[in-house]
Formats: structure tokens, C-alpha cells, sequence
């Protein structure tokens, strides 16, 4: 949900006195208020509610309930879990160090266990593990962000985007509860090293890449038209089978209509991902999304940071150093990805791949591909990969040419 450069786009938001409930949002353009007003006083009374969100909006209504075509849902409220913070303490054995998972712009997140059905705090042995984020009050996130998490994330149903189970916001404490996501983020996986790390090898990396642009083009579709904003690789979450879902709504926008562009006064986004025309301009298309979307594939074919400034000074942000590299393929290409792939990858997706970053990192946004054409040229590029490998698996026919790993060891360029 964080934001690495520029400040929040609004003035910061009050503290959260625990009487009011949860409101704002830009989606769907009116004002949305999420939770009853007993749901996040955090009083007695709250405990184990479920919340809908109250809105005065046409808009809001007018939205259809599924999207069926595109996989996901988008509900008329959001059907959360109001806990209170005695709940969340018990949740997570009191918000102990051991628990923590990580930590990001909004504060820390926690390990917890609850019961699958009333997600009432659970022991380890009987219940689901959740994840706890609780707001840490010297972010320069907060009643904004969560409430942009409650009402874009709670209404939103997909394979690909990670659930937001519950809330809780009592006095000036505001937490979110979701789904435990097993595997952690693509970021740990990519850039951390260390047993628990393993490489990703060429088919993960591509599932990972399929399922993060399947939930991208649901929340760019006719029925939710939203902008995501913070398309990153800490931003992907995996679960136990390394499937990809979206988390991260606090900097989430409506949408404006294909080709038209929302104007943020200040920007907001994390060097190295946010689009060019956003960063100059503060000018926000859908398509700045799959720029970000093209970065992340990008980090994917490398294992590179979008930005590290422990690189030599040329190479300090992943795109302009890549971008003569990607264009190509070849040689120069097979220098660039990531080494930890041990040359394990056909040459010829890989190199699809990358032109497909490259033109999802087209300086003019128009020029950028929709997220359903990156989506269809992904799943070409995996069929493609796939109807190989099953021809591989046949009897051997006479003579097969030895198949050469195209990764030199060559130092990269
Ligand atoms: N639902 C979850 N299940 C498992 N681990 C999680 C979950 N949500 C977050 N984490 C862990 O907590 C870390 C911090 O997440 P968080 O979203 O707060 O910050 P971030 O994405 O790293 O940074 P930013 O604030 O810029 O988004 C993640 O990298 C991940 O390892
Ligand atoms: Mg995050």
C-alpha cells in the first residue's frame, strides 16, 4: 500500500477517532462509507459483525455485481469481518515480534490464527491463518489508505486479488485482516536470498506474470475501472502453489474512461515502477498501470530491482539500462536474464516476453498494449511453451539435435 517517493495526494486524513466509520475513497466517485457505526467503534457491540458499505451513490448501484466474463466479482457492499482490538490482539498473541511477517508503508503485518467460519480468534491448531496489517502512527499513511483498502478491496471478489477478510479501526488503531498468502511476496522471492528463497524457475515466473495480469485486467474491465497505482513486486502476494494476487488498494483510483486521464495533484508511486507521463505530470491512465506491469516483467526475466542505487550510476533504474537490451532479443538479451534461471528457459518466450515489456514500457501511454492483450500474448507464449515441451515428452525421433542452453554465463551487459 506504500508509496516510496511523493507524498499522499490529498491532505493527510484525521486521526481516526473510533466513533466515525470508515468513508471516502474515489470509488466509485462518490463517497462511500464502509462499516455501520457500531461496526468500527470498536465497542462490544462490534464484535463478529459483518459490515456492508452505506452508499448515497447512483453511480454505485448502477454497477453490475458480476463480471463474470473476466473471472471476478465486483459486490454491492463489502462483506467484511468488523473485529474489535482485543480480537486482533488475541488473533495474533498480542502483536508479538515473532508474528511479524513484514513490514511496509502502513505498518507491520502480522501472522494470526482465526476460526474459518467466524474468524473469532482461534488456536494455532483449529483455526485459519490470517494476516494482520496494523497502521504503525508514525506512517505517513493511514485512515486514507485503509479506507481506500475497505472499499475497493471489500467489494472485490478474484482469483487473482487477495482477500480482505475484515477491518478493525478503534480509537486511533486501524488494522486490516486478509487471507494468509503462504508464500510471501514475488519481491522475497526474486530479490531475497536465503533458503527459504529458492529461484523461481521459467514456468513460475510466467504463471506469476499470467495471474498478475489476469487480476490487472479484471480491475481495468468495463465492470470495475480501477486503477491500481502501486503494481509492484511486493505487491504480489503467492500462495502455497506460487499463484499471484494483488494486494495493496490504498493507492487504488477510479478509473477515467479508456484513453482519458485522471490528474493527481502530487504523485504518489514507488521509484523505478511508476509511468513516466504520472511521474512528470501527475497525469494517470489506465495504461500507466502496465507500465508498472511491464517493469515487474521485466524484474521477472532479470531478477533485477526496478530500482537499486547499488547498481553503477547508468544502471540505477532497471528500464533505461534494459531497454536497448529487451528490444532485440538475441545475444544481448540472454546477457541480460537473471541468473539465478541457470539457462533453464526457452529462448524464444523469453524473448517474446521481454518485447512484450518493451512495449508495455512505451514512453506514450496510447501506445501501450491493454492488460487483456498483454494477458492473451502471455498465455500465447505459455501455450506456445507448453505444446513444445509435450512434444519433447514423445518418443525420441531419430536424430534430435542437442538443444544448446542459451544462458553463456556471459556478464551482463
Ligand atoms: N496476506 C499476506 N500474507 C502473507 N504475508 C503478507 C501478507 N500481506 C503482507 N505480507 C508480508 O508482509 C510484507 C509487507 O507487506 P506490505 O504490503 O505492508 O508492504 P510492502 O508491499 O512490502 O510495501 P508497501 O507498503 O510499499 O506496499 C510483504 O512483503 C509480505 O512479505
Ligand atoms: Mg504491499
Amino acid at each position: 500500500m506504500g508509496n516510496c517517493f511523493g507524498c499522499r495526494d490529498e491532505s493527510p486524513a484525521p486521526p481516526a477517532t473510533g466513533k466515525s466509520p470508515p468513508s471516502s475513497s474515489s470509488w466509485p466517485n462518490k463517497e462511500i462509507s464502509a462499516g455501520s457505526s457500531s461496526g468500527t467503534s470498536g465497542t462490544s457491540g462490534s464484535s463478529g459483525t459483518m459490515s456492508g458499505v452505506s452508499s448515497g451513490s447512483e453511480d454505485y448501484r448502477r454497477w453490475p455485481s458480476t463480471g463474470a466474463d473476466v473471472g471476478g466479482r465486483v459486490l454491492d457492499v463489502p462483506k467484511l469481518r468488523v473485529f474489535t482490538l482485543a480480537e486482533l490482539r488475541a488473533v495474533t498473541r498480542g502483536f508479538k515480534p515473532e508474528m511479524v511477517l513484514g513490514e511496509g508503508g502502513f505498518g507491520r503485518v502480522y501472522k494470526g490464527w482465526a476460526d474459518e467460519r467466524s474468524l473469532n480468534p482461534a488456536k494455532s491448531s483449529a483455526g485459519v491463518v490470517v494476516a494482520v496489517k496494523k497502521l504503525n502512527h508514525e506512517s505517513v499513511q493511514g485512515l486514507q489508505e485503509w479506507q481506500s483498502e475497505v472499499n475497493f478491496l471489500g467489494r472485490l471478489q478474484h482469483p487473482n486479488l487477495v482477500k480482505l477478510l475484515g477491518y478493525c479501526g478503534e480509537d486511533r488503531e486501524l488494522l486490516l485482516v486478509y487471507e494468509f498468502m503462504p508464500k510471501g511476496s514475488l519481491e522475497n522471492h526474486l530479490f531475497r536470498r536465503g533458503a527459504a528463497f529458492e529461484p523461481l524457475t521459467w514456468e513460475t515466473r510466467l504463471k506469476i506474470a499470467i495471474g498478475a495480469a489476469r487480476g490487472l485486467a479484471f480491475l481495468h474491465s468495463p465492470e470495475t475501472q480501477i486503477i491500481y497505482r502501486d503494481f509492484k513486486a511486493s505487491n504480489i502476494l503467492l500462495d502455497a502453489d506460487f499463484g499471484p494476487k494483488l494486494s495493496d488498494f490504498g493507492l487504488a483510483k477510479s478509473g477515467p474512461a479508456a484513453g482519458r486521464s485522471h490528474v493527481t495533484t502530487r504523485i504518489i508511486g514507488t521509484y523505478g515502477y511508476a509511468a513516466p507521463e504520472y511521474v512528470a505530470t501527475g497525469h494517470l491512465y489506465v495504461k500507466s498501470d502496465v507500465y508498472g506491469f511491464g517493469v515487474v516483467l521485466l524484474e521477472l526475466l532479470t531478477g533485477l530491482r526496478a530500482h537499486d542505487t547499488n547498481r553503477p550510476s547508468n544502471q540505477v533504474n532497471l528500464v533505461e539500462w534494459a531497454r536497448p537490451y529487451i528490444a532485440s532479443g538475441g545475444r544481448k538479451l540472454t546477457g541480460l536474464m537473471d541468473q539465478r534461471l541457470g539457462g533453464q528457459y526457452p529462448s524464444k518466450a523469453a524473448a517474446n516476453a521481454a518485447r512484450l515489456a518493451y512495449n508495455c514500457l512505451c514512453g506514450d501511454p496510447k501506445s501501450r498494449p491493454s492488460m487483456d492483450e498483454v494477458l492473451a500474448k502471455l498465455e500465447e507464449i505459455e501455450a506456445r511453451a507448453s505444446a513444445r515441451g509435450s512434444q519433447d515428452a514423445l518418443p525420441p525421433r531419430p536424430a534430435p539435435a542437442a538443444r544448446r542452453s542459451p544462458y553463456r554465463g556471459s556478464s551482463r551487459p
